[in-house]
């Protein structure tokens, strides 16, 4: 086998010197290996897909989560990315993200790679319109948008907090009626600006009740963003519903990320109520279930998830449920429970079948 120089390898894909030797080291050039201390790759190595040319790097169309979302996977990215196997693993040309909330995972995979097909889903409904409006109709959107926005922001705090009750009674009419459509994800995107800490939270009615935030100028219409976001969704299938709907998309060339609602570390953490279905310990096992179903098919899978053993070391709960899969614990900022403000780290799972 003929090998070139890190250098050499740069000069041949047009991408910085730096850059081949962080793919090297991320694993992502079959075939490289360090002679001395310098890397040297296999001459017929091909470029890894995201290698970042100067021509496919374009930071004025990157894209981010368009909303705030509990659970958010921002800064576990550096980790999780550390799986995706598109580039190193040519067979592997779909994504899936059947609980895509805010997608940081599904953005980010949107601006490294070009995929051949991507699925993602969520059960909340009222999420998932916002997607699909974002996809299908972001000229409307934006007029909307643009409007609520203007509007909220000329007024005193007193008035702001009228608007802002009018508009989440509206949102929850809306929303009983399952009247999906523009205006619903206009008031989706304001009430997540504009409320306490871009909270989702219902009440046992399944009414939208987060209070307003105290944000003195919000940013309730990033049209730029949106629009990019827009682009980055057109062949996104995007599915309201159980992640189990996912089975029939997935198969040996897909990679699958579920990031399902953390099960709780103690009683009183209350981190599941994104919507009005409780994911309790039988929905983790369904869960750990439908993965070892999909592992048999062939497809690559990495679950997130909290680590029992923060709170009680001998709570062997995942360790158990995927016994089969590989478990990293990896450390992350987290709010610990509702009646603590205080932010610690702990650890975070990341379960793989590769
Ligand atoms: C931890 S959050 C995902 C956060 C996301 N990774 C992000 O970066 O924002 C879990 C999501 O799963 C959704 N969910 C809950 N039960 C579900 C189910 N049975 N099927 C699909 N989605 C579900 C929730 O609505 C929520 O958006």
């Amino acid at each position: 086998m003929d090998l070139i120089s890190a250098k050499d390898a740069a000069a041949k894909w047009d991408i910085t010197q730096r850059r081949v030797i962080v793919l090297c080291s991320e694993g992502r050039i079959p075939g490289a290996q360090i002679v001395g201390n310098s890397w040297v790759i296999p001459e017929k190595a091909n470029k890894p897909l995201d290698a970042r040319t100067k021509e496919a790097k374009n930071a004025e169309t990157d894209v981010k989560p368009f909303l705030k979302w509990a659970g958010g996977k921002g800064q576990l990215l550096k980790e999780i990315e550390k799986y995706y196997p598109f580039g190193t693993d040519l067979k592997i040309t779909k994504y899936a993200e059947p609980f895509v909330g805010g997608g940081a995972v599904l953005f980010d995979i949107l601006n490294k790679f070009k995929l051949q097909e991507i699925y993602v889903s969520d059960i909340n409904a009222e999420l998932i319109n916002a997607y699909t409006i974002i996809r299908d109709d972001i000229d409307a959107l934006l007029d909307v948008l643009k409007q609520f926005e203007t509007d909220y922001l000329s007024l005193s705090n007193s008035d702001r907090k009228k608007v802002y009750l009018t508009k989440r009674t509206r949102f929850n009419e809306l929303k009983s009626k399952k009247e999906n459509g523009v205006e619903l994800a206009a008031l989706m995107i304001f009430l997540n600006k504009t409320c306490f800490n871009g909270l989702y939270r219902v009440n046992r009615k399944g009414e939208y009740n987060v209070p307003m935030g105290a944000y003195k100028n919000p940013l309730i219409c990033n049209g730029k963003n949106l629009k990019a976001v827009s682009d980055k969704l057109q062949n996104v299938k995007i599915v309201c519903g159980d992640y189990k709907e996912s089975a029939d998309f997935i198969d040996d060339k897909t990679f699958v990320y579920f990031d399902p609602p953390y099960r709780p570390l103690t009683a009183t953490a209350n981190f599941t109520s994104y919507t009005e279905n409780l994911f309790d310990d039988r929905k983790q096992l369904e869960l750990a279930n439908f993965v070892q179903q999909i592992d048999n098919k062939g497809a690559k899978v990495v679950i997130s998830n909290s680590d029992p053993k923060n709170t009680n070391e001998n709570d062997d709960f995942f360790d158990n449920a995927y016994a089969k899969q590989n478990i990293k614990r990896v450390s992350a900022t987290r709010m610990i429970n509702r009646s603590s403000d205080k932010r610690g780290r702990i650890n975070e799972l990341l379960i793989s079948n590769f």
